[in-house]
Formats: structure tokens, sequence, C-alpha cells
């Protein structure tokens, strides 16, 4: 039997003695919970110290603390501190998860004996706020499924149609709304959209809400209706200033015709003032 090399007895002494876990995770939280991220499950009996290391979408910070109380740091101003359970355990502690919390976080947990090191990917999961509605571009009439503000993107479908795009209108902050269109052909009368999300253990269904078509039919009638009659009133508008006007320079040529004698600087007050009651006597029309 050959003598084991000395240097590989001390590796492997001194990997069974101090051994280093590290390892990359990754957790999804909700928003608005208050949540625990645990970096190893021992209790503050056998940890040295912890330390988190933070990097969120704006900016770095670290959270750390010693069994003897003595490097204790919290530079992140945000809400977030270690706690301890009730069995001595420390957690990073995140109130109110929001989207602004999401990010890198490593942490580091020696203990006598090793050390557990992890790089937790955090990421959080928001259900969507759906609705459904039919509505009018031009004289068609088109059914339209949303699921608005979702992470991540809801799926929409309907039945009984097929083959249905479903587009991502808005994404940002990682929230996602996606929408889909159906225009009149393409569906039957009693069309459903369904809506699924894995925060749901169910895909939830919608019927397009007729209500809402004929809120939106009298506004677009409605909408019509202002524009011809503002177009009429503005048409109305132009031909009275031009008749007024008419009326005006004749009454201004008369006005020259019967003052040439004046001083120009009375004539200019004279030439304003009667514009002026013109403008109200148009004003009074239309009050
Ligand atoms: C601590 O975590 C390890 C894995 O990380 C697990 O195997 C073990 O059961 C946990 N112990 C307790 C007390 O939760
Ligand atoms: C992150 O930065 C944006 C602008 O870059 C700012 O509007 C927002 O308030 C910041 N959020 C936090 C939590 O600092
Ligand atoms: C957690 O427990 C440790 C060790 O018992 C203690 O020093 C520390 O003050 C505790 N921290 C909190 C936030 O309670
Ligand atoms: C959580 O945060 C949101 C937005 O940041 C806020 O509207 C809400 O009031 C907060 N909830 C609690 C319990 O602090
Ligand atoms: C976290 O995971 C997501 C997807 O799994 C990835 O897109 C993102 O880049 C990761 N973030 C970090 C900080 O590693
Ligand atoms: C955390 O950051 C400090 C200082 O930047 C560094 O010394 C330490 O190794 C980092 N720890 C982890 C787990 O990334
Ligand atoms: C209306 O229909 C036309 C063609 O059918 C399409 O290009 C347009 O995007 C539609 N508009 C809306 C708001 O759906
Ligand atoms: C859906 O698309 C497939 C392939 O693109 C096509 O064979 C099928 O007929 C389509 N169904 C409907 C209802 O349009
Ligand atoms: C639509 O639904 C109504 C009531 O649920 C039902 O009576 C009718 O048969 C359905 N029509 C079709 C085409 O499925
Ligand atoms: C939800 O709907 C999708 C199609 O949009 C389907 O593939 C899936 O099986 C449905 N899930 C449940 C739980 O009904
Ligand atoms: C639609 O309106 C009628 C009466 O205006 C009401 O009884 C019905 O519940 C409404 N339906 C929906 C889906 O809101």
């Amino acid at each position: 039997m050959r003598p084991i090399p000395w240097i590989f007895t001390v590796t492997v002494l001194f990997s069974v003695v101090w051994s280093v876990e590290q390892a990359n995770r990754k957790e999804v939280f909700n928003i608005g919970t208050n949540v625990i991220l645990m970096c190893s499950n021992k209790t503050w009996n056998e940890i040295l110290y912890v330390i988190w290391n933070i990097t969120i979408r704006n900016h770095s910070c670290m959270i750390s603390f010693s069994n003897d109380g003595a490097d204790s740091v919290n530079s992140c101003k945000d809400g977030k501190s270690l706690q301890n359970t009730s069995s001595a355990q420390p957690y990073l502690y995140i109130p109110n998860f929001s989207a602004d919390d999401v990010g890198l976080y490593m942490c580091e947990s020696p203990y006598n004996g090793g050390s557990e090191n992890y790089n937790i990917n955090v990421s959080f999961t928001v259900a969507p706020k759906i609705s459904a509605w039919l509505e009018y571009n031009g004289s068609k009439r088109v059914a339209v499924c949303r699921a608005d503000q979702g992470n991540p993107a809801a799926k929409i479908s309907w039945s009984p149609a097929e083959n249905t795009s479903v587009e991502i209108i808005h994404e940002a902050d990682g929230f996602f709304t996606v929408e889909s269109r159906l225009s009149e052909e393409e569906y039957p009368e009693n069309l459903t959209c369904i809506i699924g999300h894995q925060l749901w253990s169910q895909n939830k269904t919608l019927v397009p809400d007729r209500n809402k078509t004929m809120a939106a039919a009298k506004a677009h009638l409605a909408l019509t209706y202002a524009g011809v009659v503002g177009v009429v009133l503005v048409i109305l508008a132009g031909f009275v200033y031009f008749v007024l006007k008419k009326s005006h320079l004749f009454a201004l040529c008369q006005q020259t015709n019967t003052s040439t004698s004046k001083p120009p600087v009375t004539d200019d007050v004279e030439e304003v003032e009667p514009y002026a009651s013109y403008v109200q006597r148009v004003n009074s029309i239309y009050n």
C-alpha cells in the first residue's frame, strides 16, 4: 500500500473540520408580504457572524451581526433588518416586500467548523388585475381581455375561439400587462376569456361585459354628437364673426368718411371701442 501524501491528509482533515458550502438559490415572494430570508438554519450557539451583501435595483448595502455583537452594521436604510427566530436562528427580515427589493442577496454565515455562503436571487410574483370588455374600433366590435400588472405575465386564451394572439402591451419594473383582442368576425356569442397565473390554483374566466360595451357605445355616440355640435358651432361663430366684421368695416368706413377733421389719436380710441362692444354682443348671444 502506497503511503498517503501528507498534503492530501491535511487537505482531507481541513475539509472535514472546515467545510464551505457555497450555493446559488432562487426565491420568489409576493408583493406586500413580510419576507423572512434565512442564510443558514443554524442557531447563534454555533454561528460566529452573519453578513448580508444586498444588491437591489438602485443600490448595494450590507447588514451584518456577529455573535459578540461587536461588528453590527446595517447600511440598508429601507427597513431591512436582522432578526432572530424563537429558536435563536438569525434571519433577514424584509417588511412589505416590493419590486424595489428584487435583486441579489449574498450571505455568509461562518460557524465553528465551516461556513455557509449563498447567492440568493430574489424576485417577486404578483397576480394581475383582470378585466374583459367589448369595444368599438370604428364600427367593428372588438372583444378585449386584459391582465394588468402581473409577474410573471399572465396567460390569456379564449373559449371557444382559437388561434388568438396575446400581446404584452406594457412592461415596466417587472410588471407585465398583457392583452388579447378578438375582432367581431372571430368570436361567437358566448365568448369567454380564460386567464391563468401561477399564483392561482385555477384559471379564471371572464365574459366580456356587455354593459360596459353599452356604456362605451353611448360614450362613443355622445362624443360623435359633441363633435358634430362643436363643428356646427365653430362654423356658425365664424359666420357671425365674418358678418359682424363686415358691418364693422362698413361702420368704420362711414366713420372715417364723416370724421376726417378729427385728429388721428382720438380716432384710434374710437376705433377700438365699437369693436369691443361688438365682441361683447357676440358673447351675449351664446351666454
Ligand atoms: C437545516 O438545513 C439543512 C439543509 O440546508 C437541512 O438538511 C436540515 O434538515 C435543516 N435543519 C433544520 C433543523 O431545519
Ligand atoms: C430608485 O431610483 C429611482 C430613480 O432612479 C427613484 O425614483 C426611486 O425612488 C428609487 N427607489 C429607491 C427605493 O431608492
Ligand atoms: C439575536 O440573538 C443574538 C444572540 O443571542 C443577540 O445577540 C441579538 O441581540 C439578537 N438580535 C435581535 C435583533 O434580537
Ligand atoms: C406597503 O407598501 C405599499 C407601497 O410601497 C404601501 O402602499 C402600503 O401601505 C405598505 N403597507 C404596509 C403595511 O406598510
Ligand atoms: C435572477 O434570476 C432571473 C431569472 O431566473 C434572471 O433574469 C436575473 O438576471 C437573476 N438576477 C440576478 C441578480 O442574478
Ligand atoms: C460582502 O461585502 C464585504 C465588503 O464589501 C466583503 O468583504 C464580503 O466578502 C462580502 N461577502 C459576501 C458574502 O459577498
Ligand atoms: C382597429 O382596426 C385596425 C384594422 O382593422 C387596426 O389596424 C387597429 O390597430 C385597430 N385599433 C385598435 C385600437 O384595436
Ligand atoms: C389555427 O391555426 C392552425 C395553424 O396555423 C390552422 O391549421 C387552424 O385551422 C387554425 N384554426 C382556426 C380556428 O383558425
Ligand atoms: C350561450 O349561453 C346561453 C346561456 O348560458 C345558452 O342558453 C346558449 O345556448 C349559449 N349559446 C351558445 C352558442 O353556446
Ligand atoms: C388554464 O388554461 C390553459 C390554457 O390557457 C391550459 O393549458 C391549462 O391547462 C389551464 N389550467 C387549468 C388549471 O385549468
Ligand atoms: C347589466 O345591467 C343590468 C341592468 O342595467 C343589470 O341587471 C346586470 O346585472 C348588468 N350586468 C352586468 C354583468 O353588470
